[in-house]
């Protein structure tokens, strides 16, 4: 945890790890050792390493806690999980990253933990279902369907069985929502989405204020060798220096995307929690509210629409992988490219699926977005 509590997030994200010596470069060189001499307190490069405790050092303080770096988001939540002694229940938000559910079905599959998945929509139900659990496993917003859960109300209901609480904050960001300070023990992060920010790396991380939670995550890491690369890392923090300029103007984004979608025939529903009539609208007015997913019926069959990504504008389909992922989104493209490509139809006289059909003009529609 750095000082630097008292400052806007913006600043904190900006200014937090940097050297401050006199005549020092403002940014950290990328540290490419595997040994450090002795005497220093890094030794080996499994366990030490400058370059991710820089990013390291903003991402705990954005976070309000203590972080600790992963070779990936799947790293970070499989150290999280791996927690939970032999035998002993995790209750998982079903609409949670299918990576998640997939690691859970896994080690249920092998004896390793009992899973229970719960709607975490509905916040008495998820409590009444950690009655005996060692973990709670919470992910608002989830990807891809974007439902939010009242993270308040179920960490302190399964706080109040014993229960560790995990919220996988990767689409919200510490920008638009802090769970450490609603009730969780910690925070796990998809690195290479929002914070990194450029499609170009992977990586996870965890941050909690528990001392002895850390220490065990620590040695999770160091045993599985679940870390970062440095350049890896020395990107991610160069990324997060700009994560509320991306954040800030990718919400704008999505919420006109949001209201052109809504106007349009051919799409039959549009999630947006910034949206009045969606289900997670009262949470998202506490302030999540960054990202945009839409299901319509197009000539090709059912397309979905999801804007969970980097800075980067990729027009292509993205082709389904992986036959775990349900729902699966089938075009991935950047909300800004949409937007524009959707003006552009509309300038040359062919129109487009996405041209404004709103109220008036498209930044009207945010007056409705919370
Ligand atoms: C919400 C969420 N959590 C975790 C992950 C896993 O992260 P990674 O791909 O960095 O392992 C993802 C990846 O898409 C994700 O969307």
């Amino acid at each position: 945890m750095g000082e630097e509590h008292h400052l806007r997030p913006a600043t904190i994200a900006a200014r937090a790890g940097r050297p401050e010596a006199p005549g020092a470069g403002v940014n950290l060189p990328i540290s490419m050792s595997s040994t450090f001499r002795e005497g220093g307190e890094a030794l080996y490069g499994r366990d030490d390493n400058p370059t991710w405790e820089a990013f390291e050092s903003v991402l705990g303080s954005l976070e309000g806690g203590r972080c600790l770096a992963f070779g990936s988001g799947m790293a970070a939540i499989s150290a999280v999980l791996e927690t939970v002694p032999i035998g002993g229940t995790v209750v998982v938000a079903a609409g949670s990253y299918n990576g998640t559910r997939r690691w859970c079905a896994d080690a249920a599959a092998r004896g390793r933990i009992g899973v229970r998945l719960v709607d975490t929509t509905d916040a008495r139900a998820a409590i009444a279902a950690c009655d005996g659990a060692q973990l709670v496993w919470l992910e608002s917003p989830t990807n891809p369907c974007l439902d939010l859960a009242d993270l308040a109300a179920i960490a302190a209901g399964a706080r109040a069985f014993g229960a560790t609480v995990a919220v996988d904050n990767t689409l919200a960001t510490p920008l638009l929502q802090r769970p450490l300070t609603l009730g969780a023990d910690v925070v796990v992060h998809s690195v290479t989405k929002w914070l990194s920010g450029h499609s170009d790396l992977l990586m996870g991380a965890v941050v909690t204020a528990d001392d002895a939670l850390l220490e065990v995550l620590r040695s999770r890491r160091s045993l599985f060798g679940g870390i970062p690369g440095s350049v890896e890392a020395w990107l991610a923090l160069r990324g997060l220096r700009t994560l509320p300029a991306r954040l800030f103007r990718a919400q704008a984004t999505a919420g006109e995307l949001a209201c052109r979608l809504a106007a349009h025939p051919a799409v039959s529903r549009v999630r947006y929690p910034g949206l009045p009539d969606d289900p997670g609208h009262a949470l998202a007015s506490a302030g999540c509210d960054g990202v945009v997913r839409s299901g319509g019926r197009t000539g090709r069959g059912r397309r979905r629409v999801c804007g969970v990504r980097g800075a980067d504008a990729r027009d292509e389909p993205r082709r389904h992988r992986d036959a775990h992922r349900a729902p699966r989104p089938v075009c991935l493209r950047g909300a800004d490219a949409a937007v524009d490509a959707a003006d552009e139809r509309r300038a040359g006289g062919r129109g487009g699926p996405l041209g404004r059909s709103g109220p008036g003009p498209g930044r009207d529609c945010l007056g409705s977005v919370a």
